[in-house]
Protein backbone atom coordinates (compact mmCIF):
# COMPACT_ATOMS: atom_id res chain seq x y z
CA UNK A 1 0.00 0.00 0.00
CA UNK A 2 2.71 2.34 0.65
CA UNK A 3 4.60 1.53 -2.23
CA UNK A 4 1.37 1.88 -4.29
CA UNK A 5 1.43 5.57 -2.80
CA UNK A 6 4.86 6.29 -3.30
CA UNK A 7 4.95 5.47 -6.54
CA UNK A 8 1.77 7.82 -7.15
CA UNK A 9 3.86 10.81 -6.02
CA UNK A 10 6.39 10.51 -7.75
CA UNK A 11 4.25 10.23 -10.72
CA UNK A 12 2.99 13.26 -10.07
CA UNK A 13 5.50 14.93 -9.20
CA UNK A 14 7.19 13.63 -12.59
CA UNK A 15 4.00 15.05 -14.24
CA UNK A 16 4.27 18.29 -13.14
CA UNK A 17 7.84 18.51 -14.11
CA UNK A 18 7.58 17.76 -17.28
CA UNK A 19 4.48 20.05 -17.64
CA UNK A 20 7.09 22.76 -15.68
CA UNK A 21 9.56 22.08 -18.03
CA UNK A 22 7.12 22.50 -21.32
CA UNK A 23 6.85 26.11 -19.85
CA UNK A 24 10.86 26.58 -19.42
CA UNK A 25 11.55 25.62 -22.63
CA UNK A 26 14.30 25.45 -24.03
CA UNK A 27 15.79 25.59 -20.65
CA UNK A 28 14.71 23.48 -17.51
CA UNK A 29 12.84 23.99 -14.19
CA UNK A 30 16.47 22.75 -12.88
CA UNK A 31 17.91 25.48 -14.10
CA UNK A 32 16.12 27.90 -12.78
CA UNK A 33 16.44 25.94 -9.29
CA UNK A 34 20.01 26.11 -9.87
CA UNK A 35 20.22 29.48 -9.54
CA UNK A 36 18.46 29.40 -6.50
CA UNK A 37 20.49 26.06 -4.76
CA UNK A 38 22.84 24.31 -7.01
CA UNK A 39 22.32 21.11 -4.98
CA UNK A 40 18.77 21.03 -5.51
CA UNK A 41 19.00 20.97 -9.78
CA UNK A 42 18.24 17.59 -11.15
CA UNK A 43 19.67 18.13 -14.50
CA UNK A 44 23.52 18.17 -13.48
CA UNK A 45 25.40 17.41 -10.52
CA UNK A 46 26.91 19.76 -8.09
CA UNK A 47 28.74 20.10 -4.92
CA UNK A 48 29.25 22.44 -2.27
CA UNK A 49 32.68 22.82 -0.68
CA UNK A 50 31.88 22.66 2.94
CA UNK A 51 35.49 22.71 4.49
CA UNK A 52 39.07 22.72 3.43
CA UNK A 53 42.10 21.25 5.44
CA UNK A 54 45.98 21.57 4.42
CA UNK A 55 47.17 17.93 4.98
CA UNK A 56 50.49 19.13 3.98
CA UNK A 57 52.25 22.38 2.58
CA UNK A 58 50.90 21.17 -0.70
CA UNK A 59 47.98 18.71 -0.66
CA UNK A 60 44.73 19.63 0.66
CA UNK A 61 41.44 18.31 1.22
CA UNK A 62 37.67 19.27 0.66
CA UNK A 63 34.64 18.49 2.00
CA UNK A 64 31.87 18.66 0.00
CA UNK A 65 28.07 18.18 0.29
CA UNK A 66 26.76 16.79 -3.30
CA UNK A 67 23.64 17.99 -4.43
CA UNK A 68 20.42 15.62 -5.24
CA UNK A 69 21.46 13.03 -7.74
CA UNK A 70 24.22 11.64 -5.84
CA UNK A 71 24.72 8.32 -4.73
CA UNK A 72 26.71 6.67 -2.41
CA UNK A 73 30.54 5.02 -2.78
CA UNK A 74 32.60 2.36 -2.56
CA UNK A 75 35.67 3.11 -0.39
CA UNK A 76 38.78 3.15 -3.36
CA UNK A 77 36.45 4.52 -5.99
CA UNK A 78 37.13 8.07 -7.70
CA UNK A 79 34.93 10.99 -8.83
CA UNK A 80 35.37 13.64 -11.78
CA UNK A 81 35.15 16.95 -10.78
CA UNK A 82 34.91 20.14 -13.05
CA UNK A 83 37.00 23.00 -12.22
CA UNK A 84 35.91 26.33 -14.04
CA UNK A 85 38.72 28.80 -14.25
CA UNK A 86 38.89 32.22 -16.24
CA UNK A 87 36.01 30.81 -18.06
CA UNK A 88 37.21 27.59 -18.95
CA UNK A 89 35.96 24.22 -17.54
CA UNK A 90 38.72 21.42 -16.88
CA UNK A 91 38.16 18.31 -15.49
CA UNK A 92 39.87 16.00 -13.36
CA UNK A 93 39.31 12.67 -11.45
CA UNK A 94 40.54 12.22 -7.97
CA UNK A 95 40.14 9.51 -5.38
CA UNK A 96 37.75 9.78 -2.73
CA UNK A 97 39.73 9.91 0.98
CA UNK A 98 36.58 10.16 3.51
CA UNK A 99 34.98 6.98 4.90
CA UNK A 100 31.71 5.61 2.94
CA UNK A 101 28.78 6.26 4.42
CA UNK A 102 29.06 9.94 6.58
CA UNK A 103 26.60 10.53 9.20
CA UNK A 104 26.69 14.53 7.58
CA UNK A 105 26.31 13.22 3.44
CA UNK A 106 29.44 15.03 2.55
CA UNK A 107 32.70 13.36 1.22
CA UNK A 108 36.21 14.53 0.59
CA UNK A 109 38.68 14.62 -2.03
CA UNK A 110 42.29 15.00 -1.32
CA UNK A 111 44.53 16.82 -3.83
CA UNK A 112 48.02 17.66 -4.23
CA UNK A 113 49.56 20.23 -6.31
CA UNK A 114 51.54 19.51 -8.85
CA UNK A 115 54.61 20.87 -9.86
CA UNK A 116 53.16 23.23 -13.12
CA UNK A 117 49.85 21.57 -12.48
CA UNK A 118 47.52 24.23 -13.45
CA UNK A 119 44.81 22.62 -11.92
CA UNK A 120 45.50 21.19 -9.75
CA UNK A 121 47.54 24.66 -8.26
CA UNK A 122 44.36 26.12 -8.49
CA UNK A 123 42.05 23.49 -6.07
CA UNK A 124 44.91 23.63 -3.75
CA UNK A 125 45.38 27.72 -3.77
CA UNK A 126 41.88 28.91 -5.16
CA UNK A 127 38.77 26.88 -3.94
CA UNK A 128 37.26 27.79 -1.12
CA UNK A 129 34.34 27.36 1.23
CA UNK A 130 31.63 27.98 -0.15
CA UNK A 131 32.18 27.61 -4.00
CA UNK A 132 30.37 25.19 -5.71
CA UNK A 133 31.75 22.99 -8.50
CA UNK A 134 30.04 20.33 -10.83
CA UNK A 135 30.84 16.54 -9.77
CA UNK A 136 30.19 13.04 -11.14
CA UNK A 137 29.49 9.74 -9.67
CA UNK A 138 31.94 7.46 -7.89
CA UNK A 139 33.26 4.94 -10.52
CA UNK A 140 35.96 2.40 -10.24
CA UNK A 141 36.96 -0.99 -9.17
CA UNK A 142 39.14 -0.47 -6.97
CA UNK A 143 38.07 -1.67 -3.66
CA UNK A 144 37.68 -4.34 -1.27
CA UNK A 145 35.53 -7.07 -1.66
CA UNK A 146 32.45 -6.89 0.31
CA UNK A 147 31.73 -10.19 0.51
CA UNK A 148 35.06 -12.01 1.80
CA UNK A 149 37.19 -10.27 4.35
CA UNK A 150 40.65 -10.20 3.67
CA UNK A 151 43.84 -9.17 5.08
CA UNK A 152 45.10 -6.74 2.97
CA UNK A 153 48.93 -5.04 1.96
CA UNK A 154 48.53 -2.00 1.05
CA UNK A 155 51.22 0.00 -0.58
CA UNK A 156 51.11 3.83 -1.32
CA UNK A 157 53.43 6.23 -2.50
CA UNK A 158 52.66 10.27 -2.63
CA UNK A 159 48.82 10.85 -2.74
CA UNK A 160 47.99 7.52 -3.64
CA UNK A 161 47.29 6.94 -0.60
CA UNK A 162 43.80 8.87 -0.74
CA UNK A 163 42.04 5.54 -1.68
CA UNK A 164 43.36 3.55 1.25
CA UNK A 165 42.49 6.27 3.29
CA UNK A 166 38.91 5.73 2.55
CA UNK A 167 39.25 1.97 3.22
CA UNK A 168 41.10 2.65 6.47
CA UNK A 169 38.66 5.14 7.68
CA UNK A 170 35.49 2.86 6.57
CA UNK A 171 36.93 -0.17 8.05
CA UNK A 172 37.51 1.68 11.03
CA UNK A 173 34.01 3.58 11.12
CA UNK A 174 32.51 -0.04 11.03
CA UNK A 175 34.66 -1.14 13.73
CA UNK A 176 35.94 -4.44 11.47
CA UNK A 177 39.88 -3.55 11.02
CA UNK A 178 41.40 -6.85 9.75
CA UNK A 179 45.01 -7.73 10.38
CA UNK A 180 46.40 -5.06 7.55
CA UNK A 181 50.24 -4.47 6.89
CA UNK A 182 51.00 -0.98 4.95
CA UNK A 183 54.03 0.19 3.20
CA UNK A 184 53.92 4.11 2.73
CA UNK A 185 56.36 6.39 0.39
CA UNK A 186 56.55 9.52 0.80
CA UNK A 187 60.35 12.02 0.14
CA UNK A 188 60.22 13.66 3.56
CA UNK A 189 58.43 13.10 7.03
CA UNK A 190 56.54 16.49 6.57
CA UNK A 191 54.88 15.00 3.09
CA UNK A 192 53.41 12.14 4.64
CA UNK A 193 49.41 13.32 3.82
CA UNK A 194 46.96 12.06 6.56
CA UNK A 195 50.13 11.47 8.45
CA UNK A 196 48.43 12.03 11.99
CA UNK A 197 45.11 10.44 10.90
CA UNK A 198 47.65 6.94 10.23
CA UNK A 199 49.44 7.63 13.85
CA UNK A 200 45.63 7.60 15.37
CA UNK A 201 45.21 4.34 13.69
CA UNK A 202 48.55 3.02 14.40
CA UNK A 203 47.79 3.74 18.43
CA UNK A 204 44.43 2.50 18.17
CA UNK A 205 45.00 -0.76 16.49
CA UNK A 206 47.37 -3.52 16.88
CA UNK A 207 46.44 -5.23 13.88
CA UNK A 208 47.27 -1.65 11.81
CA UNK A 209 50.73 -2.21 10.74
CA UNK A 210 52.13 0.55 9.21
CA UNK A 211 55.90 1.20 7.59
CA UNK A 212 56.61 4.32 6.29
CA UNK A 213 59.62 4.71 3.78
CA UNK A 214 61.18 8.18 3.40
CA UNK A 215 62.77 8.40 0.09
CA UNK A 216 64.71 11.13 0.31
CA UNK A 217 66.22 10.62 3.59
CA UNK A 218 69.26 8.99 2.92
CA UNK A 219 69.33 5.44 4.32
CA UNK A 220 66.68 5.11 6.33
CA UNK A 221 62.76 3.96 6.99
CA UNK A 222 60.66 5.03 9.29
CA UNK A 223 61.00 2.14 12.37
CA UNK A 224 63.42 0.14 14.00
CA UNK A 225 63.20 -2.49 11.42
CA UNK A 226 65.76 0.08 9.66
CA UNK A 227 66.93 0.65 6.35
CA UNK A 228 65.79 -2.49 4.41
CA UNK A 229 68.25 -1.15 1.22
CA UNK A 230 66.67 0.29 -1.24
CA UNK A 231 64.30 3.22 -0.27
CA UNK A 232 62.11 2.51 -3.48
CA UNK A 233 60.39 -0.56 -3.70
CA UNK A 234 62.40 -4.02 -3.71
CA UNK A 235 61.44 -7.43 -3.14
CA UNK A 236 63.50 -7.61 -0.03
CA UNK A 237 61.90 -4.90 1.51
CA UNK A 238 58.81 -6.82 0.95
CA UNK A 239 60.19 -9.55 2.87
CA UNK A 240 61.28 -7.59 5.58
CA UNK A 241 58.15 -5.66 6.03
CA UNK A 242 55.47 -8.05 4.86
CA UNK A 243 57.04 -11.59 5.15
CA UNK A 244 53.69 -13.23 4.57
CA UNK A 245 53.01 -11.02 1.26
CA UNK A 246 52.43 -13.95 -1.04
CA UNK A 247 49.02 -14.87 0.73
CA UNK A 248 47.87 -11.23 0.69
CA UNK A 249 45.51 -9.45 -1.36
CA UNK A 250 47.83 -6.76 -2.19
CA UNK A 251 45.67 -3.16 -3.23
CA UNK A 252 48.41 -0.56 -4.55
CA UNK A 253 48.25 3.01 -5.54
CA UNK A 254 51.17 5.52 -6.32
CA UNK A 255 52.83 6.65 -9.60
CA UNK A 256 53.50 4.59 -12.41
CA UNK A 257 57.08 3.85 -11.45
CA UNK A 258 55.58 1.73 -8.12
CA UNK A 259 52.72 0.28 -9.66
CA UNK A 260 54.80 -1.01 -12.94
CA UNK A 261 57.68 -2.37 -10.70
CA UNK A 262 55.11 -3.71 -8.49
CA UNK A 263 53.30 -5.23 -11.40
CA UNK A 264 56.95 -6.67 -12.78
CA UNK A 265 57.31 -8.39 -9.74
CA UNK A 266 53.86 -10.00 -9.17
CA UNK A 267 53.68 -11.22 -12.40
CA UNK A 268 56.92 -12.74 -11.99
CA UNK A 269 55.77 -14.70 -8.78
CA UNK A 270 53.05 -15.76 -10.49
CA UNK A 271 50.67 -13.93 -8.25
CA UNK A 272 49.40 -11.21 -10.47
CA UNK A 273 46.02 -11.82 -9.94
CA UNK A 274 46.69 -10.81 -6.14
CA UNK A 275 47.53 -7.28 -6.88
CA UNK A 276 45.24 -4.45 -7.57
CA UNK A 277 46.05 -1.33 -8.81
CA UNK A 278 44.70 2.58 -9.12
CA UNK A 279 46.40 4.60 -11.45
CA UNK A 280 45.84 8.28 -11.93
CA UNK A 281 47.33 8.35 -15.36
CA UNK A 282 47.27 5.75 -18.39
CA UNK A 283 50.55 3.62 -18.13
CA UNK A 284 52.34 4.57 -21.44
CA UNK A 285 54.88 2.34 -23.95
CA UNK A 286 58.18 2.84 -24.19
CA UNK A 287 58.98 4.18 -27.72
CA UNK A 288 60.88 3.09 -30.05
CA UNK A 289 61.10 6.13 -31.86
CA UNK A 290 61.80 9.67 -30.74
CA UNK A 291 58.87 12.30 -31.22
CA UNK A 292 58.43 14.20 -34.15
CA UNK A 293 57.40 17.89 -33.88
CA UNK A 294 55.04 19.48 -35.86
CA UNK A 295 52.30 21.49 -36.31
CA UNK A 296 48.56 20.53 -35.02
CA UNK A 297 45.83 21.77 -36.65
CA UNK A 298 42.80 21.96 -34.45
CA UNK A 299 40.10 22.61 -37.40
CA UNK A 300 37.00 23.69 -35.47
CA UNK A 301 38.74 25.84 -33.33
CA UNK A 302 40.41 27.49 -36.06
CA UNK A 303 43.67 27.23 -34.33
CA UNK A 304 47.11 26.00 -35.80
CA UNK A 305 49.98 24.84 -32.96
CA UNK A 306 53.22 24.19 -32.21
CA UNK A 307 53.66 20.41 -31.26
CA UNK A 308 56.57 18.61 -29.74
CA UNK A 309 55.62 15.33 -30.87
CA UNK A 310 55.31 13.81 -27.12
CA UNK A 311 52.59 15.97 -25.75
CA UNK A 312 49.10 14.44 -25.95
CA UNK A 313 47.35 16.35 -28.32
CA UNK A 314 44.86 17.14 -25.47
CA UNK A 315 47.21 18.81 -23.12
CA UNK A 316 48.11 20.58 -26.62
CA UNK A 317 45.19 22.06 -26.73
CA UNK A 318 44.65 23.16 -23.43
CA UNK A 319 48.43 24.30 -23.35
CA UNK A 320 46.95 26.99 -26.37
CA UNK A 321 43.39 28.04 -25.13
CA UNK A 322 41.53 25.26 -26.47
CA UNK A 323 39.01 23.68 -24.00
CA UNK A 324 38.27 20.30 -25.94
CA UNK A 325 35.49 17.91 -24.67
CA UNK A 326 37.29 15.18 -22.19
CA UNK A 327 36.61 13.25 -18.43
CA UNK A 328 38.98 10.87 -17.29
CA UNK A 329 42.19 12.28 -18.92
CA UNK A 330 43.55 8.51 -19.09
CA UNK A 331 42.32 6.56 -22.39
CA UNK A 332 39.51 4.91 -20.57
CA UNK A 333 36.01 7.25 -20.77
CA UNK A 334 36.32 7.86 -24.28
CA UNK A 335 35.04 11.47 -23.53
CA UNK A 336 37.60 13.05 -25.69
CA UNK A 337 37.08 11.19 -29.23
CA UNK A 338 37.52 13.20 -31.73
CA UNK A 339 38.35 12.35 -35.59
CA UNK A 340 41.30 12.92 -37.16
CA UNK A 341 40.95 14.62 -39.96
CA UNK A 342 44.45 14.49 -41.64
CA UNK A 343 47.97 13.33 -40.81
CA UNK A 344 49.42 10.69 -38.18
CA UNK A 345 49.38 10.33 -34.56
CA UNK A 346 50.68 7.78 -32.01
CA UNK A 347 48.62 6.50 -29.55
CA UNK A 348 51.47 6.78 -26.32
CA UNK A 349 50.20 3.58 -24.77
CA UNK A 350 50.54 0.94 -27.04
CA UNK A 351 53.39 2.87 -29.62
CA UNK A 352 50.86 2.64 -32.22
CA UNK A 353 50.63 4.92 -35.12
CA UNK A 354 46.86 6.22 -36.32
CA UNK A 355 46.94 7.60 -39.75
CA UNK A 356 43.76 6.68 -41.47
CA UNK A 357 41.56 10.19 -41.79
CA UNK A 358 38.22 9.75 -40.52
CA UNK A 359 39.44 7.31 -37.60
CA UNK A 360 38.23 8.43 -34.12
CA UNK A 361 41.26 8.96 -31.39
CA UNK A 362 41.52 9.65 -28.28
CA UNK A 363 43.11 12.90 -28.07
CA UNK A 364 44.24 12.64 -24.09
CA UNK A 365 46.57 9.46 -24.98
CA UNK A 366 48.09 10.37 -28.48
CA UNK A 367 50.40 12.62 -29.15
CA UNK A 368 50.77 14.17 -33.15
CA UNK A 369 53.60 12.54 -35.03
CA UNK A 370 54.86 15.51 -37.38
CA UNK A 371 51.96 17.62 -38.83
CA UNK A 372 48.02 16.56 -37.83
CA UNK A 373 44.57 17.70 -38.39
CA UNK A 374 42.21 17.42 -35.64
CA UNK A 375 38.54 17.56 -35.40
CA UNK A 376 38.59 19.96 -32.32
S1 LIG B 1 39.42 11.85 -21.46
FE1 LIG B 1 38.74 9.84 -21.00
S2 LIG B 1 39.50 8.74 -22.71
FE2 LIG B 1 40.31 10.72 -23.01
Amino acid sequence: MLQHSEADRSSVLGFIRKVSDAFAFPLRVSHYIELVNPLWADHSMQARIEKVWDETSTARTLTLRPGANWRTFKPGQHVRVGIPIGGRHFTRTYSISSGAESPDGCFSITVKAIPGGFVSNHIVRKLKVGDYIPVGIAQGDFYLPDAQPVEPLFITAGSGITPIMSMLRTLDREDRMPDVRHIHYAPHVHDVIFGQALTDLQARYNRYHLQRIYTREPGQAESAAGSAGSQHFSPAQLEQFCPDWRSRDVYACGPQSLLDALESFWESQGLRRQLHTERFRAPLAVSAQPGQAGRVTFAKSDAVVDSDGQTNLLRVAEDNGLNPEHGCRMGICHGCDVKLVSGCVRDLRTDELLQEAGQVIQICVCAAVGDAVIDV
